[in-house]
């Protein structure tokens, strides 16, 4: 049977969890730990295998508060056909063609509109005057839902998260993503009946066209998926990379320099700390995993932020280096559910935003590093940024 760690606190995982996560990975690589009550796996070749094998690895795990929190069973949740049909409706919108023909403009001109709007010389924090709006502007356009606003779409995608790991099962947090389900729910109803020119490339817009189309109930719960996991992970991976950039002066000339390099900051600052950096399945017959015996019916997480770091495939994983050999990495999943907002994202930041935020500051600095603060167990990335414009 698997070991039990519990000297592991939740408190400790929030604030830095990559020590432990190497320690698991040299003595416990499968254990569970009491405190998140689920099986922990952290070798990369094991996190991978299990994604890729959603027929003995479900998705659909009753006892997430998830369902609670989104007031629906989303297509996170969902294996096989099932899950699939929902995926492929909504998936059009943020295709790479999609992407690259109908939003690549549109994006350039929020990136240009919100850097302009940026303070010249004097401090700011990047994280919450930059990196959260712009990614809910993104967001809102590609959803199709230009009349919510940035502060709108930042509140409810945080409150869904926090609802969704509400395993406490604390009322204020469902009754905050009550009123946040009912908000999105006028805000959708709101933008099917104006459509704004962009309206049928959009996720709401492709999902509503079609011949065939899914249930009304799915296109709604389709697209607060896209906002409880479409804001957070853009706003902390450029927040990620510029701090990985402006900490590291020869990697950030680098950048400036040959600006095609900043696809590869993109990719190493979400494999050097994952902004998702945990996902569960649950067994659905005994099973084992490295040798281990996983009885059906337990949920594993697997870890992707401590696969991303596995000594197996990284030398110095721990540090953040643009120029690293190997450079794959598991930040996005694997397998059926693969993050459907990835061109989106890289598009967004490692093709419009750095860009275009270092063509114009190349010598942007960021004051006092080590004021920056690291939070986040589910989600993490730096939680302020404090940034002068030179
Ligand atoms: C740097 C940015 C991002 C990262 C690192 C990221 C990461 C991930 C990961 C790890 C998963 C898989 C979770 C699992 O296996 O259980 C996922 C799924 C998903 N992501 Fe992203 N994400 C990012 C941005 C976005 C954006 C911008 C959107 C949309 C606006 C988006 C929409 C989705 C959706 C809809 C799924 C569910 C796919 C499915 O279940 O079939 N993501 N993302």
């Amino acid at each position: 049977m698997y070991p039990t760690d519990d000297s592991v606190s939740i408190d400790q995982l929030v604030l830095d969890p990559y020590p432990i996560y190497r320690r698991l990975r040299a003595e416990a690589p499968v254990v569970a730990v009491p405190a998140v009550g689920r099986i922990l796996i952290t070798k990369a070749e094991d996190t991978q295998a299990i994604k890729m094998n959603p027929e003995l690895f479900s998705s659909d795990d009753p006892d997430t508060p998830m369902e609670r929190a989104f007031g629906a069973k989303t297509l996170m949740r969902r294996d096989g056909e099932d899950h699939m049909r929902l995926r492929k409706a909504m998936m059009p919108s943020m295709s790479p063609g999609q992407v690259k023909r109908v939003w690549t403009e549109q994006i350039e001109q929020i990136a240009e509109q919100y850097i302009d709007r940026l303070p010249r010389g004097e401090a700011f924090d990047f994280f919450a005057d930059f990196a959260g709006p712009y990614s809910a502007r993104c967001v809102a356009l590609v959803l199709g839902l230009p009349s919510a606003s940035d502060q709108d779409i930042q509140r409810w995608s945080q409150v869904l998260i926090d609802g969704a790991g509400n395993f406490g099962g604390i009322p204020e947090l469902f009754e905050n993503t009550d009123k946040a389900n009912r908000e999105m729910n006028d805000c959708i109803a709101h933008s099917i009946k104006e459509k704004n020119e962009y309206f049928e490339f959009s996720a709401l817009g492709v999902q509503t066209a079609v011949a065939d189309p899914i249930e009304y109930e799915h296109i709604v719960s389709n697209i607060k998926i896209a906002i409880g996991g479409g804001i957070n992970e853009p706003r902390d991976s450029i927040t990620t990379v510029l701090y990985g950039l402006l900490t590291n002066p020869e990697q950030r000339d680098a950048v400036v320099e040959k600006p095609e390099l900043f696809a590869q900051a993109f990719e190493e600052a979400v494999r050097w700390v994952a902004p998702i950096q945990v996902s569960s399945r649950r067994v659905t017959s005994d099973t084992q995993v490295r040798g281990i015996d996983i009885p059906q019916g337990k949920v594993v997480m697997t870890v992707q932020a401590s696969a991303n770091h596995d000594e197996e495939i990284y030398e110095d994983g721990h540090m953040y280096d643009i120029f690293r050999k190997n450079k794959r990495h598991q930040a996005f999943g694997n397998g059926p559910h693969f993050c459907m907002g990835t061109h989106l994202s890289r598009r967004m930041i490692a093709d419009i935003a750095l860009p275009m935020l270092f063509n114009r500051y190349p010598k942007m600095e960021l004051i006092q590093p080590a004021e920056v603060k690291w939070r986040g167990f589910g989600f993490r990335g730096p939680i302020n940024l404090p940034i002068i414009l030179k």
